[in-house]
């Protein structure tokens, strides 16, 4: 029986999460998030928010592609993980991390031009969905963009069957509901509009992008 979630990554995964990551993807992974990160379009003076941020491995990257006017702000709950950004994004000034939970209520207003979502909004269930959407929404200023990095819509069943089993294996129940949303339709309803989409791994993974109307 999958567990329903597996989002809060705790213990050993948590210490060791990026080393995981690496081995689990044979090391393709390093490449892979680089490549996302330049499929952002982040611009020099980007307020960037990283909700969900795990170990600043992706805002050590995005920090890369801004000037000091622009700046990270990533919010997460794990203790291991908010150490480990905290220690990998030393040197960087402009970049910050709080410990607040994503889905219960932010005081974050109108501050942002992008909100990250990257490998974290699959692993809640749909009341949560809506409060994580409603806090980037309340987060971007009019015209700003939300990027969800995760799977990209398909149909597990017709997936070859070894591909079922190591997804059952290694993901949490949600992420089986979450492949059968329409995102760009579930986001359409709730303000956001100008949808792109970058897939990578064989379309399995898709970053999105919507934008906030302004
Ligand atoms: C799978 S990791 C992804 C980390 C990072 N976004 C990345 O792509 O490398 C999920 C992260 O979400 C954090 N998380 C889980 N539930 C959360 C919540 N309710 N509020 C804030 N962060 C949460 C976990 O602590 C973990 O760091």
């Amino acid at each position: 029986m999958p567990k329903e979630t597996k989002v809060e990554i705790k213990g050993f995964e948590a210490k060791h999460y990026d080393a995981l990551l690496d081995f689990i993807s044979l090391g393709k992974y390093k490449s892979f998030i680089r490549r996302v990160i330049s499929d952002m379009n982040i611009q020099p003076d980007d307020r960037i928010l990283d909700m969900g941020c795990g170990t600043g491995r992706n805002a050590c990257l995005m920090a890369e592609f801004l000037s000091e006017k622009g700046s990270i702000l990533g919010l997460d709950i794990g203790d291991e993980m908010i150490a480990q950004f905290e220690k990998n994004c030393a040197e960087l000034a402009h970049v910050n991390v709080q410990k607040m939970r994503i889905d219960e209520p932010l005081p974050l207003e109108n501050e942002f031009d992008k909100a990250l979502l990257s490998f974290v909004f699959h692993g809640f269930p749909p009341e949560k969905q809506e409060k994580i959407i409603a806090n980037a929404r309340k987060a971007l200023k009019p015209g700003g963009e939300l990027f969800i990095l995760d799977y990209q819509e398909f149909d597990l069943g017709k997936k070859p069957w070894f591909f079922r089993l190591i997804f059952k294996k290694a993901e949490c129940r949600l992420a089986q509901d979450y492949l059968k949303v329409d995102w760009k339709n579930y986001l359409k309803a709730r303000g956001f509009d100008d949808f792109d989409e970058k897939t990578y791994f064989r379309n399995i993974v898709r970053l999105l992008r919507a934008r906030l109307v302004g």
